[in-house]
């Protein structure tokens, strides 16, 4: 069996970015001109995935609505002839996008667990929204080819900095073939200085339905949270868990920095920006001073 579904967990608090998130989801934060939820959907529907449950909490009616049809819009750009932003705004006809609801943010494992009813016994993908990868090959169909070969759970991971290691789940490898880890021990947010190597945990995932027993048991993690790399633990003891180190350009877009120098980039990818803003940025560099 294939993977076709995907879950998006966006039931977060978004506390790194309030005050913008206190009455937006952060998922709904746009780079350049596109929600960053919209860039996850598309690596999902480009993998092969026809079925997406974005788990939501309160305050997220904005991502519903923005995959939802908007009639009156849509009629609006028909009749003044934008056919490009009609075709932007359309819903896109090849995926089916479901919602539940985490009634309580108790953490990325229990945003999983809210949407086993959702995947039943089948295997299945999780994408966070934090992280978009750019890449030829989508970084989600590159775990999803390695699945087929090995039929076993993969999370997908890169090096970071060692100064990073306490933000992640890290991977303790055992082995390494053709970027292919076994691996020994899955450890979320260690202190630093303690982390067993600098291989990160970079929110894609395939996991089999195996990992919902574990989540089950509802075990408080790092932070207080119930976290999804301490059941990818136990799962590891009982059937073999692969991390791959997926080939792509990550952007971290849940760290404000990172989320400006991913605008940058994008920005730079398009044609109407490229120039103008190459030029801007010419101009700070020389007068190195803020300019209106
Ligand atoms: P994060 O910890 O990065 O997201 O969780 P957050 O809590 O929204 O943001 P900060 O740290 O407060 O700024 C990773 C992913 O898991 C989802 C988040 O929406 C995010 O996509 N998540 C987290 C849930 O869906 N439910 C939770 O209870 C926690």
């Amino acid at each position: 069996m294939s993977i076709k579904k995907a879950i998006i967990p966006a039931a977060g608090l978004g506390t790194r970015f309030l005050p913008a998130t206190k009455a937006m989801p952060k998922e709904m934060l746009p780079i350049v001109d596109r929600p960053t939820i919209e860039y996850i959907v598309e690596e999902a529907v480009d993998s092969g995935i026809e079925d997406i449950i974005i788990v939501t909490g309160k305050g997220k009616r904005a991502i519903e609505d923005h995959f939802d049809s908007a009639y009156e819009l849509e009629e609006n750009l028909l009749k003044k002839g934008k056919y490009d932003l009609l075709e932007k705004v359309q819903k896109s006809a090849n995926v089916e996008i479901h919602y539940i609801r985490q009634k309580e943010p108790k953490g990325l494992g229990h945003a999983i667990w809210s949407a086993r009813k959702f995947i039943g016994n089948e295997p299945f993908a999780v994408l966070l929204g934090d992280d978009i990868v750019q890449n030829k090959i989508p970084c989600l169909k590159q775990l999803i080819s390695v699945y087929e070969d090995t039929r076993s759970s993969v999370i997908g991971v890169q090096q970071v900095s060692e100064d990073e290691t306490n933000r992640y789940g890290i991977i303790d490898p055992l082995s390494n073939r053709d970027r292919l880890y076994e691996v020994n021990r899955f450890v979320e947010k260690p202190p630093l200085g303690t982390a067993p190597s600098n291989l990160a945990i970079i929110g894609r995932y395939i996991l089999t339905p195996e990992i919902f027993s574990f989540l089950e048991e509802h075990n408080i993690g790092a932070g207080g949270e119930i976290q999804l790399t301490d059941a990818i633990e136990q799962l590891n003891k009982t059937q073999k868990v692969f991390a791959f180190e997926f080939i792509g350009k990550r952007y971290d877009v849940g760290e404000k920095l990172d989320f400006i120098k991913t605008t940058i980039d994008l920005a730079l990818q398009r044609d109407d920006l490229r120039e103008p803003l190459l030029q801007y940025m010419k101009q700070k560099e020389n007068r190195n001073t803020p300019s209106i």
